[in-house]
């Protein structure tokens, strides 16, 4: 794909399908318009018995869990729901045991189906409650968000937070099928729609500069809500991360760049107690900025890499400087303690994403210490 590649101009556009190829566990992605409303036809073949249990959050029922059920309920398949709290802190030890101990009340049995409706948060909490609930459940996810459509919903990766950081609890648990609709994202809350929009930038960061251009070019019409441009992005992205998880499915080497300023972010995550203060998105966008300034720093990439990055961000409405941290996540030696817990440490040695320009990032597992409280010094500093 080039910048100059024309966009896709029809909103009546099939769906595009793409598959996550892992032997028996396979499974599509599909990306189009009105999949909600059309969810039983893409569940039904799916189902071992023709029943399921959605769970979604405050937010997201009023909006889709009806035009679910309706759906289902056209194919003979019954639908319970349970309704949680929405937001990060949701993703704790705590909220899954009221899952779980709803869904045993709720008679669960094997050959049961979850549907996780919902954003990041209902994608990982629901696929962390089916791997565990009666040794392992089917899990669909019906992601409605950018962020999770293009990420989270994809690849099997579920769990919660503890005190300790984000994402230590979880287990690898694949969905069956997931279904990207775009028609969900209408109803996004900008700020929500440029979180998600931090993890599209990623995908260009990693190994596809040709995309970064496109996004140059074109994520204007992806943020306002230009469908041909946004299902051309998703799918996109469902591509590089389906070919990156069929290749890496537990993250022993290449899936660990989709990483890519999440080390940062989720310790500013963790300092802000997992609050809307700071979103998952707005964390990695500032993450990002970070692993290029530690990679300038490093000598492995040139500064105007960095610099047209986190223009890019910040022209999008993200957040790309320490000011605009919560005061909470501006606490270095806190920060530092934070990322010496994250899961991608090995043997006492953060291992970060690193960057030799635009489309270039790859895996480092020998970064000083120093240096990287150095790169946060000269961040911080500057707010
Ligand atoms: N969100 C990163 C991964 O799925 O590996």
């Amino acid at each position: 794909m080039s910048a100059n590649e024309p966009e896709p101009d029809s909103r009546a556009q099939p769906s595009d399908l793409v598959q996550v190829a892992l032997g028996a566990r396979s499974y599509d992605i599909v990306v189009g318009s009105s999949l909600l409303a059309d969810a039983g036809d893409h569940i039904a073949p799916l189902l071992t018995i023709p029943r399921t249990i959605l769970v979604t959050d405050e937010n997201v029922a009023p909006l889709y869990q009806e035009r679910v059920a309706q759906s289902l309920a056209r194919h003979g398949i019954a639908c319970d729901s349970i309704i949680v709290a929405p937001g990060e802190g949701s993703k704790s030890f705590a909220n899954l045991q009221d899952l779980l101990e709803r869904l045993l009340a709720g008679r669960a049995e094997r050959g049961l189906t979850l549907l996780a409706l919902g954003g990041g948060v209902i994608g990982d909490l629901v696929g962390f409650a089916a791997s565990v609930l009666l040794r392992g459940v089917d899990v669909i996810q019906l992601p409605t968000t950018l962020l999770a459509q293009i990420d989270s919903s994809v690849g099997g990766k579920t769990g919660i937070n503890s005190r300790h950081g984000k994402n230590l609890i979880g287990s690898f648990h694949q969905p069956r099928l997931v279904l990207a609709d775009s028609d969900a994202l209408d109803s996004l809350a900008p700020r929500e729609m440029a979180a998600g929009y931090a993890e599209m930038v990623k995908y260009g960061l990693i190994d596809d500069a040709s995309f970064f251009a496109w996004l140059e070019a074109n994520g204007g019409e992806v943020l306002a809500g230009d469908d041909a441009a946004r299902r051309h992005a998703i799918a996109h992205c469902c591509r590089a991360k389906a070919r990156i998880v069929a290749e890496d499915e537990q993250e022993q080497g290449r899936r660990a760049l989709l990483n890519l300023g999440h080390t940062f972010a989720h310790a500013f995550e963790a300092e802000c107690g997992y609050s809307d203060a700071l979103l998952h998105g707005e964390a990695v966008s500032i993450g990002m900025v970070l692993a290029f300034r530690l990679s300038h720093r490093l000598g492995l990439c040139g500064e105007d890499e960095g610099a047209r990055m986190a223009a890019h961000l910040a022209a999008h409405g993200l957040p790309t400087e320490a000011a605009q941290l919560p005061p909470a996540a501006r606490r270095r030696d806190a920060l530092i303690e934070h990322m010496q817990r994250d899961k991608k440490v090995t043997d006492g040695r953060i291992n970060l994403i690193l960057a030799r320009g635009i489309g270039d990032a790859f895996i480092a597992s020998d970064v000083p210490q120093a240096e990287i409280a150095a790169a946060l010094d000269e961040f911080l500093v500057a707010s």
